[in-house]
């Protein structure tokens, strides 16, 4: 394509180039403009966890990259995400898939005496605005957060003590940390949300990849809700390994599907809840 060299120059000056790091160039020509950038660091990062995980080596291997955070909308501040969270969370709180998560948790899922540990939230896209995709999905974010935190609050009463609760989101800016340290959610960075992880964890991933839904299952987490593997979004082709660690989250949880609800862009389509099965439990303390 013919350009004029006056013109080219005046690109050059303004083009940012990351190389990824399976070797792709990417070019933008804003500054704003989210990019996906290698994982080197991050791995190196990783293979120091603390817990011995060997789910971190994977981690390099199949989430080659992330986006950056997202660029908050013009003139949103933390005052103003606090208002439109708190209007969404009124709306949740009165529906009947709340009441019913609820009820479940009460009578059937938290039961058994389990201890929950902490509580982790993967994926619910920036709380900002989304600049960069075709739909805006950020009140679905919200709600998803709203819904995290009717599970947190029910753990916490059932249990009688306040857990601890993260959020991992490669799209959070830091707008969307300061919002949710404002109530009491740590924002945490890939990947020690997933070396957090243990069998006491309870973990929400809302239409979460696959290759983080394989990270959870990893951990086998004590409940874990998510968008069924029905309805999951498809990353390719599962390792033998994470088919396997599949197949044995199936034989030792029980599951429920939640009923749908009719909102814009359904951010809670295709819900299903597990949790550790009491024979697997049983299990567990003979053996240790
Ligand atoms: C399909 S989108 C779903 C977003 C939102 N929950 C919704 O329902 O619209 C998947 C989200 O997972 C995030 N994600 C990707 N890798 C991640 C990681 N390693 N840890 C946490 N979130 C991740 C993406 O940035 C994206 O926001």
């Amino acid at each position: 394509m013919p350009h004029t060299s006056r013109k080219k120059k005046n690109l050059h000056s303004k083009r940012r180039e990351i190389v990824d790091h399976d070797g792709w160039t990417r070019v933008t020509s804003s500054s704003s403009t989210p990019l996906r950038i290698g994982l080197n660091q991050t791995a190196n990062e990783s293979e120091q966890a603390p817990n011995g995980l060997t789910g971190s080596a994977t981690l390099v291997e199949r989430l080659p990259s992330l986006p950056l955070p997202m660029p908050a909308a013009k003139g949103l501040t933390l005052e103003t995400m606090r208002a439109q969270f708190a209007g969404i969370q009124a709306r949740w709180l009165e529906t009947d898939l709340c009441r019913k998560l609820e009820q479940m948790l009460t009578d059937k899922v938290l039961t058994s005496g389990c201890s929950i540990s902490n509580c982790a939230v993967f994926g619910t896209g920036s709380f900002c605005g989304d600049a960069v995709h075709w739909v805006d999905r950020h009140e679905s974010a919200y709600f998803q957060l709203a819904a995290f935190r009717t599970v947190v609050q029910t753990i916490e009463r059932v249990q009688g003590h306040v857990v601890r609760a993260y959020a991992q989101e490669p799209y959070y800016n830091e707008l969307d940390t300061l919002f949710l340290a404002s109530i009491d959610v740590a924002k945490i960075d890939h990947p020690r949300g997933f070396e957090l992880l243990d069998r006491n964890s309870f973990v929400y991933s809302p239409a979460a990849e696959q290759e983080v839904e394989s990270q959870i299952i990893a951990r086998a987490p004590w409940m874990w809700l998510h968008r069924s593997f029905d309805h999951s979004l498809q990353g390719g082709r599962d390792s033998d390994a994470s088919s396997e660690a599949k197949t044995q989250f199936k034989k030792s949880h029980e599951h429920a599907v939640l009923p749908e609800l009719d909102l814009k862009n359904f951010p809670f389509h295709g819900s299903v809840i597990w949790w550790r099965r009491t024979d697997d439990m049983d299990e567990r303390v003979q053996v240790s």
